[in-house]
Formats: structure tokens, C-alpha cells, sequence
């Protein structure tokens, strides 16, 4: 029986606990506890970790997996990336060197080896660690105040997979391009009972950072009425705030590229974090395959494929962190 709860005490980690003279593998599992930190479609958390020693493989939750919302597991890959990314900055501020594998058509997805003797790589040194901890989405809409070019150039440059690419787009018409793409993307998903059940199903949890009572009408509400047209103008002026829509896009949909697309997009987001910038993604249209190769045709990019949009801008503080459940619940033995 799975006992745990969620629970925001996973947010307070002292740095100062890492076992640096433990075994490897007690220095593994505290790194872990970062990873947890992630952010994942719907507060998913859709991942699981088997340590032994230094080895540590990640594979994909399948039980947590939103079949509905994500019937290509774009976001599941996107959202283990943002973990692996987390788990990597980790290794590297406790100056551990590691390698990591990935793995298209088997299960892990991906194998972190912790290397105590090695150095950290060298390109990852963009000193994230302390953003892990204080990191949140913002739902809230933008204010109307621009990035400067050199933030904007410095978040560029956190995109540094090979296979994945970063266009951020400023331009208001093209903004309100994908406003009104947005719309429509939420009208289309919210009128799908499935799609509906599965996001009640989730703020139910409590995931969604909610009190109990809150969460159990925010799922009455959601599974049970069409707040389509509701939500789609909320979110289309989510989108006309933001000074900056960016996308990530890539030359193929290998579980494995979407994985470095979700390291890509949680370097970019600590990097933001760190620079006050608010970071939201935004999955609607990417969950409808038409309106995301609109999309591309909107960037015209028609040969890319857009894995994750976000917007970037100036907002409010969001009122404090989603919860998690405890690292344990993640932590898989060797069958
Ligand atoms: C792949 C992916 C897709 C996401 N899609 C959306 C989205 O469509 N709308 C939204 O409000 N948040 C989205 N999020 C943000 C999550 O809801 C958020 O990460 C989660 O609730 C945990 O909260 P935190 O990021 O504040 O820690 C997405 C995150 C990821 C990684």
C-alpha cells in the first residue's frame, strides 16, 4: 500500500546535510532529493529512481503517466528531464563528476553514474544549484515590462543539447497568433470528458497545491461541467500578457530528445528563476497534434517540432510552492 503524502516539507533541504564522506550511494539519494524539486505536467511527478551504489536509472512512472492529456508522453519525457537536470546541477555543486546514458527503446529512459574521482562537466557550471530550492511556476498574469536583450541572450544560452532548439518570440502579432491558438487549444481539450476527468482527477490530489476542501470542488467542478470557454480566456490573456512566448523545438520525437528538452527547459527556468524572471508553461496546443503543427507553421518552422511552450515575463510572486510526495515513494529496488 502506498502510504505517503504530499507534502511542501521537501522544499527545505540543508545543503549542509550532504553526507560528502558517506558511501556513494547515501550521497546518490540525497542528490534525489533535488530532483523531486522538478516541475512536471500537472505536479505528475511521474518519475522513479533505482539506486545501487553510484548507478542511479530513472524510469518513466507509468502509473502517473496522463494518458489523457498526453497520449504521446511528450510531457512525461519533458517532465524527467526537468528531474534528470535537477539531479545533474545537484551532482555538480557537490563536485561530482557523472556520466549519463540514454536510452530510446528500453526502460531506464536514462542511467546517472555518479563519478566521485571525475571532475563535473565543465559546460554545466551556470551555478543553478541555489535556484532548485526557490523555483516556482507562475500562473499570474505578466506585467507589461520587457526582458532585456542580454537576459534574454543568457537564457538562450542555457539551451545547449545538441537536438534542441529555443525560438522567443516578441512579436505581438505572433503573440496574438498563439493567444488565439491557445483559446481555441483549451476549448478543444476541456470539451473532452476524458481530459477533464484527469486533470479533476489531479487537482483532487492536492497536487496542484491546494487545500483539501479547495482541490475536492476544483475537481467537482472540473470533471464535472465544461469550463472550456471560461479557461480559454483566461489563458489566451495569459498569453497577450507575456513579453516573451518561447518554444523549444527539435528535429524528432524520440523519447530521448524530449528528455534533453526537459533538461534544456529546467536549466532555462533556474536560470530565470535566478534573474526574478517568471517562468509558465503552457501545453494546450502541443496536446492536439493539428494545432501543433499550427504552431510550427506560426514559427515558421514547419520541419520543427514544438516539445514545450512557456512564457517569460515579469509577474507577481506566486503564494508559495506545489507540494511533492517524499523521495521514498520514488525509490525503486533492483526486482
Ligand atoms: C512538461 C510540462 C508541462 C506543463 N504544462 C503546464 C500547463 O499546461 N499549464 C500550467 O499551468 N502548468 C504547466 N506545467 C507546470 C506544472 O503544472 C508545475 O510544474 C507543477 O504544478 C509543479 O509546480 P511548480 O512548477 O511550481 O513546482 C507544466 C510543467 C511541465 C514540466
Amino acid at each position: 500500500m502506498d502510504t505517503h503524502d504530499l507534502t511542501k516539507d521537501v522544499w527545505r533541504i540543508d545543503a549542509a546535510e550532504f553526507p560528502a564522506d558517506g558511501s556513494i550511494e547515501k550521497r546518490a539519494r540525497f542528490l534525489l532529493r533535488y530532483a523531486i524539486l522538478a516541475p512536471s505536467s500537472h505536479n505528475s511527478q511521474p518519475w522513479a529512481f533505482t539506486v545501487d551504489g553510484g548507478s542511479i536509472e530513472i524510469h518513466a512512472a507509468e502509473d502517473r503517466w496522463l494518458d489523457a492529456a498526453d497520449p504521446d508522453k511528450r510531457e512525461l519525457y519533458v517532465s524527467l528531464g526537468c528531474a534528470i537536470e535537477n539531479l545533474c546541477i545537484a551532482a555538480a555543486h557537490f563536485d561530482l563528476g557523472y556520466e549519463i546514458e540514454y536510452h530510446d527503446d528500453a526502460t531506464p529512459i536514462s542511467v546517472v553514474t555518479l563519478r566521485p574521482d571525475a571532475k563535473p562537466p565543465s559546460d554545466r557550471s551556470f551555478g543553478l544549484f541555489g535556484a532548485i530550492t526557490e523555483r516556482t511556476t507562475n500562473h499570474l498574469p505578466f506585467e507589461a515590462t520587457a526582458v532585456s536583450d542580454a537576459l534574454l541572450e543568457q537564457l538562450r544560452a542555457c539551451v545547449i543539447e545538441d537536438d534542441v532548439s529555443v525560438r522567443l518570440v516578441a512579436d505581438p502579432e505572433l503573440n496574438e497568433s498563439i493567444a488565439a491558438l491557445q483559446a481555441e487549444a483549451d476549448q478543444r481539450q476541456l470539451a473532452d470528458s476524458a481530459y477533464r476527468r484527469e486533470l479533476g482527477y489531479w487537482i483532487g490530489t492536492g497536487a496542484l497545491g491546494d487545500s483539501w476542501l479547495k482541490a475536492r470542488i476544483g475537481q467537482a467542478v472540473v470533471s464535472h461541467l465544461n469550463v472550456g470557454s471560461r479557461e480559454a480566456q483566461k489563458n489566451s490573456k495569459l498569453v497577450r500578457s507575456a513579453p516573451i512566448v518561447a518554444v523549444l523545438t527539435t528535429d524528432s520525437d524520440a523519447p530521448t530528445v524530449r528528455v534533453e528538452t526537459g533538461r534544456s527547459f529546467q536549466r532555462l527556468a533556474l536560470a530565470a528563476s535566478a534573474e526574478g524572471v517568471a517562468v509558465h508553461p503552457m501545453s494546450q496546443i502541443l496536446e492536439r497534434p493539428a494545432m501543433r503543427a499550427e504552431l510550427a507553421t506560426l514559427l515558421d518552422a514547419d520541419d520543427a517540432l514544438p516539445q514545450h511552450l512557456f512564457r517569460l515575463g515579469y509577474a507577481a510572486e506566486e503564494a508559495g510552492h506545489t507540494p511533492r510526495w517524499p523521495l521514498e515513494k520514488f525509490l525503486v529496488e533492483r526486482t
